[in-house]
């Protein structure tokens, strides 16, 4: 393997689902494994249905994971298509886990997530579908990106780093994600000790080119319905739009009516479906943001099921 990838949280994790006890765990976002591999080692009592809808990464998986035999299953699929790996679970699970965001396989594999790479721009996590994110900034409007990079990287003066991306791209300046980097360089400077200029860019980008936020609330009520009584739901998020779908979402399963608040009594009848649901995440310590700084902005929420 040339490529390391750290799974964030791996203790908290394991801790929030009562891995220990044994049971049967869904990792929706399986990636190379390094979180179902932990869950697995913990005791043989647990198995794992595993999905990802990046062909690279159930590739590392499988090789990873087949000396856990029959007890892992992996789907290559996304996991909102909750229809589809359904029929594979043989019991209801205990635990479902999503750990949002990027592996550092995607980021190290020349697929255009870096903002070093000089191969291509292509962002897409699962490459048979959908349109490279070069086409896409090719066919967008300048107000169209613009209000994309607004929606899902919260960018400040996103009309002035939309205006330079369509220039530059007019020049035939950006082929590659270091050259996107590099416009957007060239239109905000960096403060010192912050995070890379394009990192807010890219986010919206890799957003809308994977839909990632689109039908994350429905899923995860979802999901949560086909959880055994008392099993958890836990989502790892590494950034605040995703985190704020994750805690609406929990909240409105913990309170369970859906009627407008001016309304002077329930008519919905809707029950809580969950006992819990985290109010502050959990964030990993100082000791594991040392060791793996792509940690740095992770937040773990968690929900129990009634
Ligand atoms: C941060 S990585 C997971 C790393 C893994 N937990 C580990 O420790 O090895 C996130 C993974 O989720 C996958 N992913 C993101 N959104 C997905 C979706 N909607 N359906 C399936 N997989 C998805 C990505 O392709 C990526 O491999």
């Amino acid at each position: 393997m040339d490529y390391i990838h750290i799974p964030v949280m791996v203790k908290e994790v394991c801790e929030v689902l009562n891995v220990s006890e044994g049971g049967l765990f869904v990792d929706c976002t399986l990636g190379p494994g390094g979180h179902s591999e932990a869950i697995l080692e913990a005791t043989p009592l647990t198995n794992i249905l595993g999905i990802d809808r990046d062909s690279s990464a159930i590739e590392i998986a499988k090789n990873r994971l087949k000396k856990f035999g029959s007890r892992v299953t992996i789907l290559n699929c996304n996991f909102k298509e909750i229809d589809f790996w359904k029929p594979y679970l043989k019991e209801e699970p205990k635990g479902i886990l999503l750990d949002l965001g990027l592996s550092s396989l995607q980021l190290q594999e020349g697929r255009g997530f870096s903002f070093k790479d000089e191969k291509s721009l292509d962002m897409r996590m699962d490459t048979s579908k959908g349109i490279k994110a070069l086409e896409f900034l090719k066919n967008s409007k300048e107000q169209e990106l613009s209000e994309i990079l607004n929606k899902y990287g919260e960018v400040e003066n996103p009309h002035k780093i939309a205006k330079a991306i369509k220039s530059a791209l007019k020049e035939e300046r950006i082929k590659s994600a270091k050259d996107l980097s590099q416009v957007v360089e060239e239109v905000i400077s960096s403060k010192r000790d912050s995070k890379h200029p394009a990192t807010k860019i890219f986010q919206a980008i890799r957003i809308f080119i994977n839909e990632e936020l689109k039908g994350l609330d429905k899923f995860i009520k979802d999901a949560v319905s086909i959880l055994q009584k008392s099993g958890r739901i836990v989502v790892i998020s590494y950034h605040s739009l995703e985190d704020r779908i994750v805690k609406n979402s929990f909240r409105e399963l913990k309170k369970g009516c859906t009627c407008p608040p001016q309304f002077p009594y329930c008519i919905c009848g809707n029950e809580p479906i969950v006992s819990f649901a985290s109010k502050t995440p959990l964030r990993p310590d100082m000791n594991e943001v040392l060791t793996n700084p792509s940690s740095r902005s992770a937040r773990l929420r968690y929900a129990i099921r009634k």
